[in-house]
């Protein structure tokens, strides 16, 4: 018989733990074993309904009600994991932040005999750190303080425990995981661990459970074939825009991702009014490709007036950089890294959304298709339709969808 794992997350809050935990839960519960996830974060919040448990000083460690309280949350939910794997469970997770020696030795104790491994999370990308704070601070439990407080009350939670972190140096099986570029820095396992090679790759893979990638709904600009600049949407691009809110009325979208642009904050902004809750965050990544000497102008302007250009640009279209602008080529690292925010931004169990442009739209799709580089800046980018994107181990689906016609069926999870 397979022996059993305890997975202990270890980290600081907002550090991409829990998204990490759902990805492997979800994605190890696909392959069929019998997985389970212990948060103390979501059994605190369920305990205390007066909301004393949020504020800064229960996570102070000189405040022993607060340590009591939180040391109790964590042996409840050791009791249940026991019990899991008593009826038949093959592994669990204990998503917490794990971050004193104490602790993790009370957990290996409670386990005797079963294999444990260690998934520290570090997340050393300060931007998209400051985002996942600023989102966090917005969440449901601090929803009585004003978004400062929120952030101020949630910064020193955050130090609270960084106070008393203690590095894993003795625990035997540990991976050190970078959660924003969803890589292994460090490794150290000492002996066979079951589902381990899982595990690794889990880490590594990229899971979408739903992308919806949608383009900006139709502006002045389009409609006269100008490129680039930052104009706002037709009354077309406005009916397009309400229609796209109809129709994604009844899947739930907690967070919208668009460009820095109006025309991308205009279509999100009647989706996200539809929704309850749901935040836009606009990422400067997902802005269009920038058209240097070129920006305002019509294709048809360009081959007059500028025919280098149009005679550069044509045959190779991915590599041509624009005079003072950018290409499809030189806005990869840009647009990879705005994916990562918006993976370890999103929960890994919730739907995306990105509201985006022809062009960064492409690269977007182009990083989930293995499409040859001179065919992604031809790749079909309607303002009817948008992109339907799930990967998991077990499935794959690209799909376009209209949006006047009713949501993917049976796809979604
Ligand atoms: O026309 C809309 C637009 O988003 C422009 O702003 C951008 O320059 C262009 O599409 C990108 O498409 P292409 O690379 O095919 O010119």
């Amino acid at each position: 018989m397979k022996r059993k794992l305890v997975i202990v997350m270890v980290g600081l809050p907002a550090r991409g733990k829990s998204t990490m935990a759902r990805k492997l839960g979800r994605t190890l519960e696909l392959d069929g074993v019998k997985v389970r996830i212990f948060n103390n974060g979501e059994l605190r919040r369920k305990l205390d309904t007066s909301e004393n448990t949020s504020s800064s000083e229960f996570f102070s460690p000189v405040n022993p009600t607060g340590k009591e309280l939180r040391e109790q949350i964590s042996r409840m939910n050791i009791e249940q994991a026991q019990a899991f794997l008593r009826e038949g469970g093959e592994v669990v997770i204990l998503d917490a932040s794990n971050v004193t020696r104490e602790r993790r030795q009370s957990i290996a104790a409670a386990f005797p005999g079963m294999a444990l491994c260690y998934i520290e999370c570090l997340n050393t990308d300060e931007e998209a750190l400051e985002a996942n704070l600023e989102r966090k601070a917005g969440l449901k439990e601090f929803r009585h303080l004003t978004p400062e407080k929120a952030l101020e009350s949630f910064l020193k939670r955050i130090a609270y425990y960084e106070s008393i972190y203690e590095p894993l140096d003795t625990e035997p099986n540990r991976i050190l995981v970078d959660s924003f570029d969803s890589c292994i820095l460090q490794e150290r396992i000492t002996e066979v661990l079951p589902y381990y090679d899982r595990i690794r790759d889990i880490i590594t893979t990229r899971v979408v459970r739903n992308l919806f990638l949608v383009r900006h709904g139709e502006t002045h600009y389009n409609r006269e074939d100008r490129i680039g600049g930052d104009s706002d949407l037709t009354d077309k691009g406005r009916d397009q825009a309400n229609a796209l809110a109809e129709h994604f009325n009844t899947i739930r979208i907690p967070i919208i991702f668009t460009s820095n642009y109006k025309r991308t904050l205009q279509t999100a902004t009647p989706i996200a009014e539809r929704q309850d809750p749901c935040s836009i965050i606009a990422l400067p990544e997902f802005n269009e490709i920038h058209a240097g000497i070129c920006e305002g102008m019509t294709y048809e302007e360009i081959r007059k007036k500028m025919p280098h250009v149009a005679k550069a640009r044509g045959p190779n279209k991915y590599r041509y950089v624009y005079p003072e602008g950018e290409g499809y080529k030189t806005m990869e690292d840009r647009v990879h890294r705005g994916l990562k925010k918006v993976f370890f931004l999103n929960n890994y169990d919730e739907n995306i959304m990105i509201v985006g442009h022809r062009a960064v739209n492409r690269m977007i799709l182009s990083s989930f298709l293995s499409r040859q580089e001179e065919e992604i800046p031809y790749i079909y980018m309607p303002q009817d339709r948008y992109y339907h994107i799930q990967i998991d181990p077990h499935k794959r689906i690209f799909e376009m969808v209209a949006y006047k016609s009713t949501p993917p069926a049976g796809g979604l999870w």
